[in-house]
């Protein structure tokens, strides 16, 4: 009987406990053990030989790491949504196929995005704060009044399935929906929502701003101190996409101003190192990049990218694959 050699896979976080034993039945692994996060040169030297490469959004597979990782290198698996941190036509050129984790997470990221949302509208972080430290000295009228959400204007940023799971969410809190895409989408998955085939002209009908689309090198700093000045005075923005998407400096001032009343953040440019004008805000709840944490996605996360690489090795198109 011929032993067939199982692939060689290198794992550069830890995943689930479910996923990680699957994993080690299906592939030789070797797991970066402390679960930090390697830099590409790091990645490069320890992936040598492996046929798959399991990474996250947290780690940079540029077009170096292509190079150095090519004689073996077949499939990067990204446990994530996005995949701007992948050189993508480096990809392309290296012949490597890419794998991501749409659909699996949509709820769990709409999930968060509606607690930053309740909680930028409704002064989440004041209220916690004032309870945990003793400041409460009880019920007042006018204490910590926050924005009502009926009949306000939510823009979405970015309509696809996360959008739309947000969607679906906001308009059980009597939000009235408003979005914006490269193309508008069939009636069927608009559901009544208004379409501005302008981010200028949603900017201007968002009482909320929602900021859903997926991250790209072409949408860095986007949210301009520009953009956010033609935002209704009072607005609430909430982002669930990539930080690097806003101008730091620009939301600062328009948190400070007023202009814009308070923001729900899950992520941020240069994580975890969080621009420090945030964290002296009292208008601003900030999570640590947790749209898709809950249990049940991360595992769902770790099938859908074993599912693709077992597809591939039969000669199949998975679903969630980007190249
Ligand atoms: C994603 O899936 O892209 C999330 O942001 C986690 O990285």
């Amino acid at each position: 009987m011929t032993l067939t050699a199982r692939p060689r896979a290198f794992l550069c976080r830890r995943f689930t406990p479910a996923i990680e034993a699957a994993l080690h039945e299906r592939f030789e692994l070797q797991v970066n053990d402390d679960d930090s996060i390697l830099p590409s040169a790091e990645i490069a030297r320890r992936a040598a030989g492996c046929d798959v490469l399991l990474v996250t959004a947290t780690e940079t597979v540029d077009a170096a790491t292509f190079a150095q990782l090519a004689p073996t290198l077949r499939t990067v698996a990204t446990l994530s949504v996005g995949y701007d941190h992948i050189d993508m036509a480096a990809a392309r050129r290296a012949g490597v196929r890419v794998l991501h984790t749409p659909d699996v997470l949509s709820d769990a990221c709409a999930e968060i995005a509606l607690m930053l949302l309740l909680n930028a509208c409704r002064r989440g972080y004041e209220a916690d704060r004032m309870v945990r430290t003793g400041a409460w000295n009880g019920w007042a009228p006018t204490q910590l009044l926050g924005m009502g959400l009926v009949g306000r204007r939510l823009g979405i940023f970015g309509m696809g399935r996360i959008g739309r799971a947000i969607a679906v969410r906001a308009r059980a809190f009597g939000l009235d929906i408003h979005y914006h895409n490269r193309q508008r989408l069939d009636p069927a998955l608009e559901q009544g929502a208004t379409y501005h085939g302008t981010l200028e002209g949603l900017l201007a009908t968002s009482d909320i701003l929602m900021i859903a689309a997926p991250g790209a090198p072409a949408l860095r700093g986007i949210f301009d101190a520009d953009r956010l000045a033609r935002l209704p005075q009072g607005a609430v923005l909430v982002n669930i996409s990539r930080g690097d998407l806003i101008d730091d400096d620009a939301l600062i001032a328009a948190l400070k101003s007023g202009h814009v009343r308070g923001a729900g953040l899950d992520v941020f440019a240069n994580e975890p190192r969080v621009h420090v004008g945030y964290r002296t805000l009292d208008n601003v709840f900030l999570s640590p990049h947790i749209g898709s944490a809950t249990h049940e996605t991360r595992d769902a996360m770790g099938w859908l990218l074993i599912d693709g690489i077992e597809a591939l090795a039969r000669g199949e198109t998975p679903g969630n694959l980007l190249s």
